[in-house]
């Protein structure tokens, strides 16, 4: 084999996130930012996975990895169990190693792929929300697929992509239990995406990708925590709760609507983004940092909301068209002032 590289993008929620909990719409777009890697086959016959971001860089023997069976398990994540002595990391490094043994392990269960080394290199901050995990779940799943020969186009046809999401979303598993699948059909497909919990993702055609600034309080949140907080409120005020989550769900469908009309950054889009945080902040998940940024963009004219979990992390801000490149830079310079940090994105393109 010759030495290869594979690249999958990071995601942002648009519209709907902890509705999409309750079987909710949400819709999601790739964003600018990716998850690189580089495959080289090596003579010694050993694995090595490089992640010099997170620190990490563990050689494997064909033995250690040859052991791992993964389909015994009940649950991706019971992978740990597995590797015990091999598994010294912590964190984020911790989790990408697991990720990948589990990915290797149950490849390897269907086809030997030589020693190499994988390297995987991300633009995508850790732990904000952006997807980081399932866009390097997918670069996984496509190197490993490849390796092993069981991508008949490289991951351009339909069923390759099938293939490798279906991978990544494993991949997922370990990382986080439960998770929706959306990140990594984000990741896999790119565009613009409309989830809904147990259903396949709806690619939304939109021919116009979306200027977007995302901004980081550098708040650190708990998605866990913020999840039983609006459950916790559901519970005492089922009916109350219920009416905001429908009203999410309309947003998500009309934002489908505009993308799917062309019209991605119009008016209505400004004033669905206005509406959906005043609802989130309604549920309790926004936070003083996120309203501060909401009140330095609007002053400006630009609309914004939390993305994912809220309670800190990411908020976004839509750019619209007429606005010109030197005054975004103004408003993230502002708000680099207050302690933020900017990433200004182009949201909606190639998987
Ligand atoms: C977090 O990125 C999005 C939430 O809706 C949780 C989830 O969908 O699992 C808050």
């Amino acid at each position: 084999v010759a030495p290869f590289v594979v690249s999958a993008p990071g995601k942002i929620i648009l519209f709907g996130e902890h509705a999409v909990v309750y079987g909710k719409t949400a819709i999601a777009g790739s964003v600018d930012m990716r998850a690189y890697a580089l495959v080289t086959p090596r003579k010694d016959g050993k694995t090595r996975l490089f992640l010099p971001d997170i620190n990490v860089d563990v050689y494997f023997d064909s033995t250690q990895l040859a052991r791992l069976s993964p389909s015994s398990l009940s649950h991706p994540c019971e992978i740990e169990t597995q590797l015990t002595g091999i598994v010294a990391a912590e964190g984020p490094g911790r989790t990408a190693i697991l990720t990948f043994a589990y990915m290797y392990g149950s490849l390897f269960e269907r086809g030997n792929m030589g020693g190499f080394t994988i390297c995987v290199r991300s633009l995508l901050p850790v732990g904000s929300g952006l997807g980081s995990s399932a866009a390097f779940g997918v670069v996984l799943s496509t190197a490993l697929l490849q390796l092993t020969g069981h991508l008949k186009q490289m991951g351009a046809s339909a069923e390759d992509r099938k293939l490798i999401n279906h991978w990544a979303y494993r991949g997922e598993q370990v990382a986080h239990g439960t998770p929706s699948g959306i990140d990594n059909a984000v990741a896999t497909y790119g565009g613009f995406l409309a989830y809904t919990r147990g259903s396949e993702s709806v690619s939304l055609h939109s021919t116009r990708a979306l200027r977007v600034l995302i901004t980081n309080t550098q708040v650190p949140k708990s998605t866990k925590a913020l999840v039983a907080s609006v459950r916790t409120l559901r519970e005492r005020h089922p009916e109350v709760v219920d009416t905001i989550l429908d009203s999410i769900h309309s947003i998500s469908t009309a934002a489908g609507s505009l993308f799917q009309s062309h019209k991605p950054c119009c008016s209505e889009l400004q004033d669905i983004v206005r509406l959906n945080h005043g609802l989130l902040a309604t549920l309790g998940v926004s936070h003083p940092s996120l309203e501060r940024i909401r009140e330095i963009t609007e002053a400006r004219g630009m609309a914004s909301k939390l993305t994912g979990a809220g309670g800190g992390g990411c908020a976004l801000t839509l750019i619209p068209i007429d606005v010109s490149g030197a005054a975004v830079d103004r408003v993230a310079q502002e708000l680099g002032e207050v302690g933020f940090r900017c990433y200004q994105t182009v949201v909606g393109g190639a998987g």
